[in-house]
C-alpha cells in the first residue's frame, strides 16, 4: 500500500490556544482513515492546515510522497485533496450542476460546455454510488443530498484525498447508512478518506485505521479492529472513562424540597400531564427521576421551576413556593440545567459574558444597583471558565463557538456559581463527549456533599443508576415505582419505565 498523505509533528497556535501540538497522521492509499479526539482537541484545524486554510506553525505535509506547502485551498485542490465541509457551502438557488461545477467550469472555448459537465457527473454519481438529479435546485434537497452535492463537487475537482469533519453529526441514521456506503465506494475506488468524528462506533463501523488526538497531540495509531470503543474513548480522555457514581450518602436531616399531590390538568382535557405526584428530598440526597421520555418528567420540572400551573404543593426549605415567579424561585436557590441547552440555557450568537448574565440578571456580581457591571461580569465568566474546566479563549468568545460539551460545561458552572440548595438537571451530560460527562459528574457530587439537593433527569439509565440515592419511575405522568439504585440493573430499570415490573 501507497501513502496517500503524510503530516509530521504540525504545530498550530492561536492566540491563547495550542491547536495542535505535534500532530502526526499518516493514510494511506484505499483506505477510511479516522482521526478522533473530544471536542476541541485540535481534528478540524489539522485538517484545515491540510486543506490550506490555515498555516502551520511548524512540521510538514506530504502528498503522495512529496513535501508540499499550501498557501490557500486551491493549492490544496490542485494536489488532489478535497474537503467536505462541516457546514455545507452551497448556493441554494443553484442547481446540482451549477453548484458542483462552480468555480472549475469546464469550457468549450469562452462558453461553459454544460453537456460534458453533466456527463462526468452522472457517470461519477453512478460509479460511487452517489445518484442525484443534476437539474434539481439545491434548496429543494435535503441534508443527505446536500453533501452528496458536496462529495460530487469535490470529486469533480479531481480529489483522490477527501476530508470529511463530522460528516455525520448533521444527518438522520438513515443517511448516516447512505453516507457510510458511499465511504465504502471511495474506498473501493482507490481514494485516501480522512474521517473525522467523536462518535466511536460509527468510526469502528467503517474506518480501518484510526489516529486519536488529545488536547492537540497525536496519542495513538490503531486498527479499528485491534480496539473497542471504550478503548478508544479512553484513548481520547487520557485516562480511565469516568464512572457515575456516587460513593455513600450524604444525605442530611433537612428536607429541601417537598411535593405534596402535585397534578398538572391537560389543557384538552383528559388524562393529567402529572398526577398526584409526591416525594421529599433531603438536603445532600439525589433523587433520580427514570422514565421513557414524554411520561410527565418534563413537565414535573417545569412545576419544580415555577414555569407552569399546577395544584397540589411544593415547600422548598419548609415553605410554599407556589405563589412566587420563576425568577423568585431561583432567587431562592432553585437551579436548573434546563434540557434544551441550545434554546433555553444560550445566546448563541452572543459571547459568554454575557451569557453569564443570562437568568442571573438580579444581584451580584452582576449588577450594582441597576447597571449591569460588565467588569465584575467578565472576572466572573473567568473564573467559571476556569473552575469547570470550560475550554474557550477568553470571555469574549461567542457562545456557538463552543463545543457541545464545553457549552453545557459553561451552563453548570453558571448555575453552580450561584450555590443553589436545589438543582433540578434535566439531562445533564446528554450528548456531551465523555471528559465533560465526566466533568459535570464532578460537580454534581462535589455539591452533594456540601448538601446541595438534586432532582435528575436523564434517560441514560446508568447515570440515574450510578448518581441516584433514590430511584422514582414515571409513567403516564404518575410515579410508579421507587427503586433502590444499589439493587437495580440498568435491565431491572429499563423494564420498570414500561411498566413491565
Ligand atoms: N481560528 C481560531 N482562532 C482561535 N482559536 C481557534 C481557532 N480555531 C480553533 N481554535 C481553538 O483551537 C482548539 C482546537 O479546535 P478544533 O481544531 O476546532 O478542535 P476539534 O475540531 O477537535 O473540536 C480549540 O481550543 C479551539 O477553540
Ligand atoms: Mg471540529
Amino acid at each position: 500500500m501507497s501513502v496517500a498523505v503524510e503530516l509530521r509533528h504540525i504545530t498550530k497556535r492561536f492566540p491563547g490556544v495550542i491547536a495542535n501540538k505535534d500532530v502526526s497522521i499518516k493514510v494511506e492509499t484505499g483506505t477510511v482513515h479516522a482521526l478522533v479526539g473530544e471536542n476541541g482537541a485540535g481534528k478540524s484545524t489539522v485538517m484545515k492546515i491540510l486543506y490550506g486554510m490555515q498555516r502551520p506553525d511548524s512540521g510538514e505535509i506530504l502528498v503522495n510522497g512529496k513535501e508540499v506547502h499550501f498557501k490557500n485551498p486551491n493549492d490544496a485542490i490542485d494536489a488532489g485533496i478535497g474537503m467536505v465541509h462541516q457546514h455545507f457551502m452551497l448556493a441554494d438557488n443553484f442547481t446540482v450542476l451549477e453548484n458542483i461545477i462552480l468555480g472549475s467550469e469546464p469550457k468549450h472555448g469562452a462558453t461553459i460546455d454544460f453537456a460534458a459537465a453533466r456527463k462526468k457527473i452522472v457517470e461519477m454519481a453512478a460509479q460511487y454510488g452517489l445518484e442525484i438529479d443534476p437539474d434539481v435546485l439545491v434548496e429543494e434537497l435535503g441534508v443527505g443530498q446536500r453533501q452528496r452535492v458536496e462529495i460530487l463537487k469535490v470529486l469533480f475537482r479531481g480529489a483522490n484525498i477527501l476530508i470529511f469533519d463530522e460528516p455525520t453529526a448533521v444527518l438522520v441514521p438513515q443517511e448516516v447508512d447512505d453516507l457510510f456506503k458511499a465511504l465504502e465506494g471511495l474506498r473501493a475506488q482507490g481514494m485516501a478518506v480522512i474521517f473525522i468524528s467523536h462518535k466511536l462506533d460509527e468510526v469502528l463501523r467503517v474506518a480501518d485505521e484510526v489516529t486519536v488526538v488529545r488536547q492537540g497531540s497525536t496519542v495513538a495509531e490503531v486498527k479499528s479492529k485491534d480496539v473497542t470503543a471504550r478503548q478508544l474513548a479512553e484513548l481520547m480522555v487520557g485516562s480511565e472513562l469516568p464512572k457515575p457514581s456516587t460513593l455513600g450518602h450524604t444525605r442530611r436531616e433537612e428536607i429541601t424540597l417537598a411535593l405534596k399531590d402535585v397534578s398538572i390538568p391537560a389543557a384538552t382535557g383528559g388524562r393529567n400531564l402529572i398526577s398526584n405526584i409526591s416525594f421529599e428530598l433531603h438536603a445532600g440526597e439525589v433523587v433520580g427521576i427514570a422514565g421513557v421520555e414524554g411520561n410527565g418528567q418534563a413537565e414535573l420540572v417545569e412545576a419544580i421551576m415555577g414555569l407552569r400551573e399546577y395544584t397540589g404543593s411544593i415547600q422548598f426549605r419548609g415553605s410554599s413556593i407556589d405563589q412566587l415567579s420563576v425568577a423568585d424561585r431561583h432567587d431562592l436557590g432553585i437551579g436548573l440545567i434546563p434540557e434544551d441547552r441550545q434554546r433555553q440555557a444560550l445566546m448563541m450568537s452572543s459571547p459568554l459574558w454575557e451569557n453569564r448574565i443570562l437568568g442571573h440578571q438580579r444581584g451580584k456580581p452582576i449588577m450594582r444597583g441597576f447597571v449591569i457591571d460588565k467588569k465584575a461580569t467578565i472576572e466572573s465568566t473567568r473564573t467559571i471558565m476556569q473552575e469547570f474546566d470550560v475550554r474557550a479563549p477568553g470571555p469574549d468568545t461567542l457562545a456557538a463557538a463552543l463545543s457541545g460539551g464545553n457549552q453545557q460545561k459553561f451552563i453548570v458552572g453558571r448555575e453552580m456559581s450561584k450555590a443553589p440548595a436545589l438543582l433540578v438537571a434535566s439531562h445533564p451530560t446528554r450528548g456531551v463527549d465523555v471528559g465533560a460527562q465526566g466533568a459535570i459528574w464532578d460537580v454534581l457530587r462535589k455539591a452533594r456533599e456540601k448538601g446541595m439537593a438534586v432532582v435528575l433527569i436523564s434517560a441514560d439509565l446508568e447515570e440515574l443508576i450510578g448518581m441516584s440515592d433514590r430511584l422514582l419511575v414515571m409513567l403516564r405522568g404518575a410515579i410508579t415505582a421507587e427503586l433502590d439504585p444499589a439493587k437495580t440493573t440498568p435491565e431491572q430499570l429499563g423494564s420498570a419505565m414500561t411498566g413491565a415490573a
